[in-house]
């Protein structure tokens, strides 16, 4: 049975000081929740929640320094959230980044960053989290990317681990369910984030032949990313188990990038 919407009140947003995961948080802390961001760097806004949070917005943020890819800091992470007294009801694994190379050009070392970042975080966080989800029926939400199930050139790693979460979400969701814990996942397309904003600086992306790609004309906002989030979370999707949900503006769906 799923647990009352009023026992709902820590989630651990792990990649949440900025972009997505800030935006999860926000949406979070508006509804009530308390929220753990466990990141490499402190929440990037003061406020997170800013004026909509209800209640002591201070109070119901907290910081943890992780690093997704070192099993000890994560482990150390679930150790201190579980004294924090929980119940833990939600934890989302949205930390990442990218690296633009071909094949050709890229080392050991750099597959190994991006698979370890982006699969191995989510897989140690969800190990380390379960016996705290366990005990409050929490549920969980794996960040992927359209990046899983379109091929664009120079993006190998990420999509590889990508494709990976999304399978994993898919397994863990059955190994958990006896558990009454749920698993899901979201894919986002391109979305207004310092991820895509470094890539157009850099010149490695072109913001308008990208928009020209999507169907619905323009990047996704963190925000709408995060609605998709924060449904899987709640209660209202009760019975949803084992999905990659994608926020995408119509690409995936289009077929064609
Ligand atoms: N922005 C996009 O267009 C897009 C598209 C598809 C998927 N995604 C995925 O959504 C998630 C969030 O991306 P975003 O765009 O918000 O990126 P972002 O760069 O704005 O935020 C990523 C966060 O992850 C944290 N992080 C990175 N490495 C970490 C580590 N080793 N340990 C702990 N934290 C770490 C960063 O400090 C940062 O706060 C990522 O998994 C990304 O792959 C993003």
């Amino acid at each position: 049975m799923a647990p009352r919407e009023a026992d709902r009140n820590l989630g651990v947003v792990i990649g949440g000081a900025r972009g997505i995961g800030l935006a999860v948080g926000r949406y979070l802390l508006r509804d009530g929740w308390q929220i753990v961001v466990a990141d490499l760097d402190p929440p990037e806004a003061e406020k997170p929640g800013g004026a909509e949070v209800r209640g002591n917005a201070a109070s119901a943020l907290h910081y943890i320094r992780t690093d997704i890819a070192d099993s000890a800091s994560v482990d150390g992470l679930a150790a201190k959230v579980q004294a924090m007294g929980g119940p833990v009801c939600g934890l989302v694994n949205a930390a990442g980044y990218n690296r633009h190379r071909a094949v050709s050009d890229i080392d050991d070392a750099t597959w190994q960053e991006l698979l370890d970042v982006h699969l191995g975080g989510v897989i140690r966080a969800c190990r380390a989290f379960h016996p705290i989800l366990r005990e409050s029926q929490g549920a969980v939400v794996n960040f992927s990317s359209i990046g899983a199930r379109i091929g664009r050139p120079r993006r190998a790693p990420y999509g590889a681990a990508k494709a990976g979460i999304e399978a994993f979400t898919r397994t863990l969701a059955i190994e958990w369910a006896a558990d009454g814990i749920r698993v899901n996942a979201v894919a986002p397309g391109i979305v207004d984030t310092r991820m895509i904003r470094e890539n157009i600086e850099r010149g490695l992306v072109d913001p308008d032949s990208l928009c020209r790609n999507i169907p619905l004309g323009r990047f996704g906002e963190p925000a709408e990313i995060a609605e998709a989030a924060a449904f899987l979370l709640s209660d209202r999707a009760s019975y949803v188990t084992g999905q990659t949900l994608a926020v995408d503006g119509g690409v995936l769906a289009n077929g064609a990038w």
